[in-house]
């Protein structure tokens, strides 16, 4: 299936590793470089110490007027000027889980204003959001990030705003996994 996809943590791939900053509960072992694979990865291949598997999927909260303002400003992943990568795997808790889709969307839009926020900071940041509860995976989302290195403290405000709502009182696992994009596609 071409939306399923692996974050190989390793030795090679396209983005070297600045930084993994667990922000709440564990973090990830250090390695050199993580490659972003279109395909299942069912073992951490040789000299590397991690996959995460995602798969790619259709919108669950955003309706049809927010997915017209996004569609409108949203940049394309792989812009030459993109530099910087941020890999934020996320897990979100029990209780977030056991509400219903319309409790849910209500926290996440109407009481936190994500897309509303996040809006503001496009087209400078390109993202893609990949889901993987569904897989048994450590984490619920893989949210994926690109940027020119001048919108770095654009994108750190972002994320403080983004913590400071109450959709983040349900987060109860966030790593940061900084990437600067490599000259050389592997070691
Ligand atoms: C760059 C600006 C951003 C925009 C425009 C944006 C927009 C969105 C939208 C529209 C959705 C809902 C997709 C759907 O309806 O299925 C979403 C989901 C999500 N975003 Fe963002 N976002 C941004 C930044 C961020 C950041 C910085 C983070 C993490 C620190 C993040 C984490 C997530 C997560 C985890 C979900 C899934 C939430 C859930 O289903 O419970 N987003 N985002």
């Amino acid at each position: 299936m071409d939306n399923r996809y692996s974050f190989v943590g390793g030795d090679r791939g396209t983005w070297r590793v600045a930084e993994i900053r667990a922000i709440v509960g564990d973090g990830l072992a250090a390695v050199d470089r993580v490659d972003v694979v279109n395909q299942a990865v069912a073992e951490v291949p040789p000299n590397s110490r991690w996959v995460l598997q995602s798969f790619t999927s259709n919108i669950r909260y955003a309706k049809r007027d927010e997915i017209t303002q996004l569609r409108a400003v949203q940049p394309s992943l792989n812009r030459s000027e993109a530099a910087i990568a941020v890999l934020i795997p996320i897990k979100k808790n029990a209780q977030w889980w056991a509400m219903a889709q319309d409790e849910r969307r209500a926290i996440f839009e109407e009481q936190s204003h994500h897309t509303a926020t996040g809006l503001e900071y496009l087209p400078q940041v390109a993202r893609q959001l990949h889901h993987c509860r569904d897989l048994g995976e450590p984490f619920d989302f893989l949210t994926w990030f690109e940027f020119a290195p001048e919108h770095t403290q654009a994108f750190n405000e972002l994320l403080m705003r983004m913590r400071d709502t109450k959709e983040w009182n349900y987060v109860e696992c966030e790593v940061e996994v900084w990437l600067h994009r490599a000259l050389e596609r592997s070691l």
